[in-house]
């Protein structure tokens, strides 16, 4: 078994509002290995971003806090570090790549400058090197004729070859882990494709560790190698993606796995979810998916479901599984 990158033990993050106090993230945890993807999936709005930015420790302040749980990075707990050391690891040992590359990339600097200063501040490196790791990184994410790219501007890229200067960004400082929040989200089916199998081939090549966030479970089956089912702030399902697909046990795993579209299933309607997530300000009682539930039981109603573990790599939280 490959190395553990990152522990995240029972994180809780709020954000204190006029309103009051909602629970974004409420008791999340889940570890990735050296070379592993872990995928966070969920409907919008179920905390999947503000567990990316709590790891990061880039919530909005003061209104955004971790307010409980560890967060380890190679044996080092992210929430004890001052705010310099953190600056120092954010690029150095952590990356994120967002969904839309405008706004990662600086519209007035050629794509070179901004390679070669993520370089410079991340990297102890004599200057005649910088530009061979600009170039390097460029070929890391496979982006054609790098020599002449590193010349051009932001706005004379295609959207996908823009997000492959935002991972070319994100590996120049060869961080451990990668936090990719939705990064194909903007792009079209094709360039969507061609994107994720990229990041089989970075991994290859680096080792990394990355977290993928998405809401589409389609994606998640094509490069994760893990995956927890996160609804209104909780993780609900941890599994290994194969067999998360083959037998989901939680119903909002199934749920979301029958409402993938398949391409041998073309003309079958997809299923949806019935209903809204519930506000995290006023979570129902008992199971949090419970109203949403087609085969809610009386239980579920009333008390939260502890987390079963079926075996070393599958939990989940609900009440039918034992
Ligand atoms: N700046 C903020 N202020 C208050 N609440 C916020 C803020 N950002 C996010 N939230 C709350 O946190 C929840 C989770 O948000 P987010 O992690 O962005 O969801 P997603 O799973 O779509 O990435 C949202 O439903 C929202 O209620
Ligand atoms: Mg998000």
């Amino acid at each position: 078994m490959s190395n553990i990158v990152l522990q995240v033990e029972d994180l809780h993050t709020s954000f204190f509002t006029r309103a009051g106090e909602v629970k974004a993230v409420d008791g999340v945890s889940f570890f990735v290995r050296e070379g592993e993807t872990f995928g966070i999936v969920g409907e919008s709005g179920c905390g999947k971003s503000v567990t990316g930015l709590s790891i990061l420790r880039l919530l909005p302040e003061p209104s955004g806090q971790v307010t409980k749980g560890k967060i380890i990075l190679e044996g080092k707990n992210l929430l004890e570090l001052s705010k310099k050391t953190m600056r120092a690891y954010r690029g150095k040992m952590i990356s994120m790549i967002l969904q839309d590359p405008m706004t990662s990339l600086n519209p007035v600097y050629t794509i070179g400058d901004q390679i070669s200063e993520s370089v410079r501040l991340h990297q102890d490196l004599p200057e005649n090197m910088v530009e061979g790791e600009v170039i390097s990184a460029l070929r890391l994410l496979r982006i054609p004729d790098p020599e002449v790219r590193t010349r051009e501007y932001p706005f004379q890229l295609s959207g996908g070859m823009r997000q492959r200067v935002v991972g070319a960004i994100a590996m120049s400082c060869r961080p451990r882990l990668l936090i990719a929040d939705e990064p194909t989200t903007a792009l079209d089916a094709t360039i969507q494709a061609q994107y994720l199998a990229l990041f089989e081939d970075i991994q290859v090549k680096t080792n990394v560790a990355i977290i993928f966030i998405t809401h589409d479970f389609g994606v998640i089956s094509r490069i994760c190698d893990r995956v927890g089912v996160m609804y209104a702030g909780k993780i609900l399902e941890t599994a290994p993606t194969r067999d998360i697909f083959k037998a989901p046990k939680h119903p909002y795993t199934a749920a979301l796995i029958s409402s993938v579209p398949q391409l041998d299933k073309k003309d079958e309607k997809l299923f949806s979810i019935e209903g809204q997530p519930p506000s995290l300000l006023h979570l129902p009682p008992g199971c949090r998916f419970q109203p949403r539930c087609t085969v809610a039981m009386d239980i579920c109603k009333e008390q939260e479901p502890p987390e079963v573990k079926l075996d070393e790599n599958h939990s989940v939280s609900c009440w039918r599984v034992k």
